[in-house]
C-alpha cells in the first residue's frame, strides 16, 4: 500500500491536507495523526470494516478494545448514560490525556469494544487531532500508532519506522508533549484507574474524591490477576534487548548498574544504561542515555519511549534502567518501564 506522508505545524495547520486526510477517514481508510500523548492510528469508529484495518496494520489482537476519539463533549449518542462523575471529569480534563469508560450505546460496533458492553472515549487536545476529527464528522478509533508490542510513537520517525506501507496517510506534527498514553478510568462502577497515564491519580482524586486503582496495574507480574483493561495483559513497549530495572537508594543503584554493565562488557555483551540527568555522569561502561530530569519527571515521561527505541537502534543486548518514585506521572512512567522490562526488577 502506498502511504502519503505530510508534515504539518500544529499551530498553523494546512487545512487542505487535513481535509484530504478527513476524506480518507470518511471513505474507510487509515490515517496516523499526532495527539498530545502519543501518535494514534485512526479510522472511522462507526465503520467496522475500517476499524478492522487498524488491527491488521498494527498486528493487534482483536480481543483488545479501542478508544474512540471525539472533538466535542456531547457524547450522548455513544453511551447509554453520562454518569455524573464522567461529566465532572470531562469538564475538568477534556480536551486532554484522559480516557473515560462508560456503558456503550448500540451505535458503537462490537469490533471497537471487543464485544464488551462499555466503550472508552477521549477528546485529545492536540489541534491537528481535533481538527481531523471535526472534519471527518465521525468519532475516530485510534490505538497508539506502533506495531503491537513496540514502544508507542512520540515522533513521526517512530511512526514511519513501524507503519510506512501499512496505512493510507501519516500526518506528522512534531514531538508529542506528554509522551505516555492517556490515563484510562472506568466510571461504570466506582471510579477505577485501569491504566495510569497523562492525568495523575492525585489530579483525579481532587475532582472525584475517592479513586481506585485496578490491582492488576500494581501487580501485573502476577498472572492470576486479570487486568480489567484487556490491553494491559499484553507484553508492551518492549525494546529488543533484555531490560532490568534497578530499584533502591540512589548510590546503591548506581553501584549495582556499574557492576552489572561491567559484567556484561566482560561477557562480550553491549549494555545500555537508562540514567537520569542527575546521575548520568556516574556511569562508566556501555551506552548511557538520560531519560530526563528527576527534578521534572514530565521530561522523563516525554522521553522514555524515544530512549527505548534509541537502544534498539544501538543494538544493545541488555538495558539497565534506574527507577523513579511511583508518584504523580512517575506511576505511569514506572508502569510502562516495568512492562518494557517484563517485570524484571532488581532491588538493592
Ligand atoms: O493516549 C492514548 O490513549 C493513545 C492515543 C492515540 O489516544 N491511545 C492508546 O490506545 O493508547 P491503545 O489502544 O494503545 O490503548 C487503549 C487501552 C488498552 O489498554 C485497552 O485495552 C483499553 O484502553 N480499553 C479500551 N476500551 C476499553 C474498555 N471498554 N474497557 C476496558 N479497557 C478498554
Ligand atoms: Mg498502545
Amino acid at each position: 500500500m502506498e502511504t502519503k506522508v505530510y508534515d504539518i505545524n500544529e499551530n498553523n495547520p494546512d487545512l487542505s491536507i487535513l481535509k484530504c486526510a478527513a476524506k480518507v477517514i470518511k471513505s474507510g481508510g487509515t490515517v496516523v495523526f499526532p495527539t498530545e500523548t502519543v501518535y494514534g492510528l485512526g479510522a472511522d469508529a462507526l465503520n467496522p470494516e475500517a476499524v478492522l484495518k487498524i488491527f491488521a496494520a498494527k498486528g493487534r489482537p482483536q480481543d483488545n478494545p479501542l478508544i474512540i476519539h471525539v472533538a466535542h463533549t456531547n457524547i450522548e449518542k455513544y453511551v447509554r448514560e453520562v454518569p455524573k462523575s464522567a461529566q465532572l471529569l470531562m469538564d475538568k480534563f477534556w480536551p486532554g490525556p484522559l480516557t473515560i469508560i462508560m456503558k456503550k450505546s448500540d451505535v458503537i460496533p462490537d469490533v471497537i469494544t471487543a464485544g464488551m458492553d462499555s466503550v472508552a472515549i477521549r477528546m485529545p487536545s492536540n489541534k491537528i487531532a481535533g481538527k481531523l476529527i471535526e472534519l471527518s464528522e465521525v468519532p475516530i478509533a485510534a490505538p497508539s500508532a506502533n506495531i503491537s508490542g513496540r514502544p508507542s510513537p512520540t515522533n513521526i520517525k517512530h511512526v514511519i519506522d513501524d507503519l510506512l506501507g501499512r496505512v493510507d496517510v501519516i500526518l506528522g506534527g512534531g514531538r508529542t508533549n506528554v509522551g505516555l498514553e492517556s490515563t484510562v478510568i472506568d466510571v461504570t462502577g466506582r471510579p477505577t484507574i485501569l491504566r495510569p497515564g497523562g492525568i495523575t491519580l492525585e489530579q483525579l482524586k481532587a475532582v472525584l474524591g475517592e479513586v481506585f486503582i485496578d490491582p492488576a496495574i500494581m501487580k501485573a507480574a502476577d498472572e492470576n490477576l486479570k487486568p480489567r483493561s484487556p490491553g494491559m495483559k499484553y507484553r508492551h513497549y518492549s525494546p529488543k534487548a533484555f531490560m532490568y530495572i534497578v530499584e533502591g537508594e540512589q548510590k546503591k543503584v548506581i553501584n549495582k548498574i556499574n557492576e552489572l554493565s561491567l559484567k556484561s562488557k566482560n561477557e562480550g555483551l553491549k549494555a545500555g544504561i537508562l540514567a537520569t540527568d542527575e546521575t548520568i555522569k556516574k556511569y562508566l561502561n556501555g551506552y548511557i542515555l538520560s531519560m530526563g530530569s528527576r527534578e521534572n519527571t514530565d521530561t522523563i515521561a516525554a522521553s522514555l519511549f524515544d530512549r527505548l527505541r534509541e537502544f534498539d537502534e544501538l543494538n544493545v543486548d541488555v538495558i539497565y534502567a534506574e527507577s523513579i518514585p511511583e508518584e504523580d506521572i512517575g506511576l505511569a512512567v514506572m508502569n510502562r518501564m516495568k512492562k518494557a522490562a517484563g517485570y524484571n526488577v532488581i532491588r538493592v
